[in-house]
């Protein structure tokens, strides 16, 4: 069996195991994406499309379509992989959860304030690209684990689970203010554990299904209240048993449910759904860099003498002060004080899934006592850290 690497459009790749007849048998695709981390875009091979032929499965194929895509991606300089994956697969390859699972924030009709809203909603034309792209970039860029987007970025999904069905905008003043994308939930989303959580929920709700919140941001709590108040007009219209929010608790958005009150669904799998896996060390801490020296002018902290030596398997890299940055250097410097983890504990820290101290207490990774202050500045936990579900791959 043979590998072979073919270009998709839109800057994909896949990649696919051929048997003897020179026919796909297992195959995966490569897409690009930027993933803030730290607040800096970082280059992301994301992972999708993964599937082995009914009777082919189980004889390692997959494990080595995997092997030939991580080779792909350190000829391509990828300092970092992404995928949202099957529970206990990925974890062989060196992947890690790096994020909760789909958050799912419900609001209900008797939970609905009075207050009066100053903002307008209206649907969404193609003429407000630049709105909802520049109001994106004020809200969402920098939040950790969000997507940066370009101008190309295809608004208009119509197909596939990743659709946007409705566009809205909340204007004020004659200028736009906030922006959401909402679906109507056709069938329950295919992910085992909502199954599970909708026991919570009363039958007749459960059986409306939902107005489903796909992304929302606002400028101010008004722009988000208005967007969510016109989300509970259309359920009423068309006899939806509540609001869904995919957003997370602390997102702006979830502030409105703490207000109103409703319901929050977490879920956090222990080797699926939203995970990483360092590709390129080096290039991941020097993208992440900026972001580090800012957490830390931020937090009032400051690096160790000799820097900071980050250990795995992958190889050591030294961060250094040099003038009010960060510098990156190759190899554990003399004296430097050390952090010593598996790649796939270090793509938990990036994403601020976890932090160096509670990697510490599992065992999950050996801290000097010197680094504790700089590995809890440097890697704070991101409450906030979701992709938008528009951005799924
Ligand atoms: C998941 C899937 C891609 C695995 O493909 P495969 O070619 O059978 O995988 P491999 O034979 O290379 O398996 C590699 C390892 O994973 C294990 N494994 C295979 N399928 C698994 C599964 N569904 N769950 C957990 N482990 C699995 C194998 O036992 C093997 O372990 P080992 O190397 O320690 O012996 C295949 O079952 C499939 O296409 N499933 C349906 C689509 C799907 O679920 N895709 C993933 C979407 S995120």
């Amino acid at each position: 069996m043979t590998i072979r690497i073919r270009t998709l459009p839109g800057r994909a790749e896949r990649v696919e195991l051929l048997n003897a007849r020179g026919r796909a048998v297992s195959w995966l695709t490569l897409v690009e994406r930027r993933i803030y981390l730290a607040g800096r875009p970082v280059r992301t091979s994301g992972i999708g499309g993964v599937f082995t032929e009914p009777r082919y499965r189980r004889r390692g194929l997959m494990r080595r379509v995997v092997a030939a895509a991580l080779e792909r991606m350190r000829a391509r300089r990828f300092p970092l992989s992404a995928l949202f994956g099957i529970t206990n697969f990925y974890d062989r390859f060196g992947f890690a959860t790096v994020m909760f699972v789909e958050p799912d924030l419900r609001l209900y009709p008797n939970s609905r304030a009075t207050r009066r809203v100053l903002s307008r909603v209206r649907t969404c034309r193609a003429e407000d690209r630049e709105n909802f792209l520049a109001l994106y970039r004020a809200c969402a860029g920098g939040r950790t684990g969000a997507c940066a987007r370009g101008v190309t970025w295809p608004w208009k999904r119509r197909k596939g689970w990743r659709r946007v069905e409705r566009a809205i905008l909340a204007e004020r003043d004659g200028r736009v203010t906030g922006y959401a994308f909402v679906n109507l939930e056709r069938k329950p989303a295919p992910i085992a554990w909502r199954e599970a959580s909708l026991r919570f929920d009363t039958p007749s709700e459960l059986a409306k299904g939902s107005v489903d919140i796909v992304e929302i941001e606002g400028r101010d709590a008004d722009a988000i209240e208005a967007l969510v108040r016109w989300c509970f007009r259309l359920a009423k219209r068309k006899n939806r048993g509540y609001v869904r929010l995919h957003v997370m608790p602390a997102h702006p958005a979830g502030a409105l449910v703490r207000c109103l009150g409703g319901r929050v669904y977490l879920a956090a799998s222990r080797a699926g759904g939203p995970m990483a896996r360092v590709v390129d060390q080096g290039a991941l801490l020097r993208a992440m860099a900026p972001g580090l020296a800012k957490r830390l002018k931020d937090a009032g902290a400051r690096l160790p003498t000799g820097g900071l030596a980050i250990k795995t398997d992958l190889g050591s890299h030294t961060i250094l002060a040099a003038r009010g940055a960060l510098r990156v250097e190759e190899g554990a410097r003399q004296g430097a004080a050390r952090i010593a983890l598996d790649p796939s504990r270090l793509a938990q820290l990036a994403f601020g899934y976890r932090t160096a101290a509670e990697l510490a207490r599992a065992d999950e990774a050996r801290l000097s006592a010197r680094a504790r202050a700089a590995c809890a500045a440097l890697f704070p936990l991101q409450p906030d850290a979701h992709m938008s579900w528009a951005d799924h791959f």
